[in-house]
């Protein structure tokens, strides 16, 4: 199975981001993800549901909304109402994460959970035959263009042994710090998804050829 490619349109410009979602179309890519930061969980904020309401209309391309929020449990409807496929928590930012899993499934969107760099898979042990995604963290959260925290191979790796050893079949997306030199590292430990914003929007051949060597030096 060929690695997939989530662009990230925090990367975008924030002025146009029907036309990046089209272009991102266009060349191919397999998820949009889109980061919601709230100013709390993480120091900045980004935007909300009606982005993913105005955007949804110029593509088909499935939408991987990552939301980097508090009291994710009052805005999950308004997002999946919006057009989101698949919906990313957080477990540090609520201690009831099997609901926060139930509610997007029930809503009709895929769960998937994401991992803090300081945070053990072990934390969401009891919901990963629940999820469609564990989603890893190779920066902490917060802003694009962070460096990649190399520790975190290794729990991709561990993440990969245990989905393997348990009969599990949930995908393992990479999130931070992925590029030309990071995505081989990440792909050999396990990685399905990459997502990835700025190596994506400032490759000076644009979002089709970043794409392109990015899928080249994962395969
Ligand atoms: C960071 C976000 C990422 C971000 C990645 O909090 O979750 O999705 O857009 O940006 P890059 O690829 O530039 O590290
Ligand atoms: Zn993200």
């Amino acid at each position: 199975m060929s690695i997939k490619i989530a662009p990230s349109i925090l990367s975008a410009d924030f002025g146009a981001f029907a036309d990046a979602v089209v272009e991102l179309s266009e060349a191919k890519a397999d998820y949009i993800h889109i980061d919601v930061m709230d100013g709390h969980f993480v120091p900045v904020i980004t935007f909300g549901s009606q982005l993913v309401s105005a955007i949804r209309p110029v593509t088909s391309t499935p939408f991987d909304v990552h939301l980097m929020i508090e009291n994710a449990e009052r805005f999950i409807p308004d997002f999946v109402k919006a057009g989101s496929n698949m919906v990313t928590v957080h477990p540090e930012s609520t201690v009831h994460l099997h609901r926060l899993v139930h509610q997007i499934k029930d809503l009709g969107a895929r769960p998937s959970v994401a991992l803090n760099p300081s945070t053990p898979i072990t934390a969401i042990e009891w919901v990963l035959s629940d999820i469609d995604r564990v989603l890893v963290m190779t920066v902490n959260p917060g802003f694009g263009g962070q460096a990649f925290i190399p520790e975190m191979l290794q729990k991709i790796r561990s993440l990969a042994e245990c989905r393997a050893a348990n009969g599990l079949r949930f995908e393992i997306a990479v999130d931070g710090g992925v590029n030309a030199d990071t995505a081989p590292l990440v792909a050999r430990a396990g990685a399905d998804v990459l997502i990835a914003g700025s190596a994506v929007f400032h490759h000076p051949e644009g979002v089709g050829a970043a794409m392109d060597e990015l899928r080249k030096g994962a395969a």
